[in-house]
């Protein structure tokens, strides 16, 4: 058993700033599954949105990411992010995270879809996420203790439903119960749900489906924003080639050279990424292979550095075009959180793109992940300090045995789930899961579609999985688990929303519907699925 002040599940940008941010005499966790730069926040390339070019302005940010959000946002919190932009970057300058700067030390603004300016900060070229991690990766680690190969299968709550701590199991099958006054999911989206995808393997919505176990309100599933833009080759992608492609010139064309985006949209290649991500899709649907053709940019291999070595890799000659197909991206859904990452269970959080804050609406702007990373993180650390009120930490520091002589058993029999011991769980694939996700909860729904794929989860009796007690399970199994629990829920949103909106599109009904029945979000909660 371990005991902490905070336990932050997962070790991406969010995690990571919000770690930096609490103060050096806290005990605090952070537990990864694999090893702290394994994650999505790594491999991020575009950059970190941030009004602060002369011509711009936050409320300039403010309405693109609505417009690009399809006005499906929290509006409060869009004008906190975009606000706060400027001064978060300013903020790691000055503590000396390295980002790309012209010859007279101005930083680089680089451009991408949907945004009305050029504000896009970025590091490496086409690195930003790596420099960041590099960045706040040894200062977190400096004042925390970081457990790496600890997969966490489930969150605990006492009788009045506060969430005190988690289970892990280690890969040596070693169990370990972690308390703690402040539990936080930073675990990232669910990109590896699909066959096509951007992300890490890691990636596979587990903070998400432990959120959902415990009882707390998960909302907007059905959003998933799909890059127009990986890497493509053989029928399989390859990773991502950044929307700043676009920006600095590259233009997506058919095998015979032609635009593809002209007359689409009036920000052509430059489209909001579901439009683009549409576009693309209806093509290759129809045979035609799409390439980015990026001819026109200067010094490719110097701007795209990361893309370059992609290419290379793969043996594509990046000189010319390169092949591209869209793949699952991010989450806009996730665990519903208020604006200070507190989510419908007390004492447990969730930050990134594991949470759902209403930032994105129903389709993320681009280069606006990292930077809700960066806010949520230093806003979550204020929040958790604030409420660091003795009180609140004899409550559960007594329970877990600190102050209070209790004995271990007598903790081990307040865990909230239901215990199955070694019921046997049919699990799929995960292969099977990514392409029955991919086909039908893909980038084009329909009724059919969804109903096939929500026959499918229903063999795997995903409520009793829900019941299992998954120390029983190989890290494999658990991970098997989570992508199920995850698909459901986002099965079940695309499901109910009879509308298109976003990252979110239906054939069956394909136009956006302000007076839909089902209000605004749908929200999912444990019991509350047939
Ligand atoms: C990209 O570089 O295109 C991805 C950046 C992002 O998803 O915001």
């Amino acid at each position: 058993m371990e005991k902490a002040d905070v336990l932050i599940i997962g070790s991406g940008v969010a995690a990571l700033q919000l770690a930096k941010r609490l103060h050096d005499d806290m005990n605090v966790i952070i537990i990864t599954k694999s090893f702290i730069a394994n994650g999505n926040s790594n491999l991020a390339q575009g950059g970190v949105a941030a009004a602060i070019g002369e011509q711009d302005h936050p409320d300039r940010h403010f309405t693109d990411t609505l417009e690009a959000g399809r006005f499906h946002n929290d509006r409060k919190i869009v004008r906190e992010v975009t606000r706060a932009a400027p001064g978060l970057i300013e903020e790691l300058w000055t503590e000396g995270c390295q980002f790309d700067t012209d010859a007279k030390g101005r930083l680089l603004l680089g451009m991408e879809g949907a945004h009305s300016e050029q504000r896009i900060v970025h590091g490496g070229g086409d690195a930003t996420g790596r420099r960041l991690m590099e960045h706040l990766a040894p200062i977190a680690a400096s004042t925390c203790t970081v457990i790496e190969n600890m997969y966490i299968f489930d969150l605990i709550k006492d009788f009045n439903g506060r969430c005190i701590g988690a289970k892990g199991k280690s890969t040596d099958g070693t169990i370990t119960t972690y308390y703690a006054v402040h539990v936080v999911l930073a675990t990232g989206g669910c990109g590896r749900l699909y066959s096509h995808t951007s992300n890490a393997e890691t990636v596979t919505g587990d903070g998400i489906a432990l959120a959902y176990k415990a009882g707390a309100e998960i909302a907007d599933m059905e959003f998933i924003q799909f890059h127009p833009t990986l890497l493509y080759l053989n029928g399989q992608t390859h990773g991502l080639i950044s929307e700043a492609v676009r920006g600095d010139g590259g233009r997506l064309v058919t095998d015979a050279g032609e635009p593809i985006m002209d007359g689409i949209h009036p920000l052509g290649d430059l489209a909001p990424r579901h439009v683009v991500a549409q576009t693309i899709y209806d093509y290759l649907s129809k045979g035609t292979q799409v390439y980015l053709d990026v001819s026109a940019i200067k010094n490719f291999n110097q701007r795209f550095p990361t893309i370059t070595a992609l290419c290379e890799k793969n043996h594509v000659d990046w000189r010319r075009r390169i092949p591209v197909a869209p793949g699952s991206h991010f989450l806009m859904g996730g665990v519903k959180t208020d604006l200070a990452g507190r989510t419908s269970i007390k004492g447990l959080y969730a930050i990134g793109e594991t949470a759902c804050t209403g930032l994105h609406g129903a389709n993320r702007l681009a280069s606006n992940s990292l930077l809700e990373g960066l806010f949520m993180g230093k806003k979550l650390a204020e929040q958790i300090m604030e409420s660091i009120v003795e009180d609140e930490r004899q409550d559960v520091h007594s329970f877990t045995g600190t102050r209070a002589e209790q004995p271990v058993e007598k903790q081990e029999e307040v865990h909230w789930f239901t215990r199955t011991n070694q019921r046997e769980c049919r699990l799929p694939d995960i292969k099977e899961i990514q392409q029955t996700m991919m086909d039908h909860v893909g980038i084009v729904r329909s009724e059919e579609g969804l109903f096939t794929q929500k026959q499918w989860l229903e063999k795997f009796q995903i409520n009793d999985l829900l019941q299992a007690d998954m120390g029983f399970f190989t890290f494999e199994e658990m991970t098997r688990a989570f992508m199920l629990m995850t698909s459901r829920l986002i099965t079940e949103g695309a499901w109910k929303r009879t509308e298109s909106r976003g990252g979110h599109f239906r054939s069956d009904y394909p136009c956006e519907n302000n007076n839909l029945w089902l209000g605004k979000h749908i929200i999912h909660k444990r019991n509350e699925i047939d």
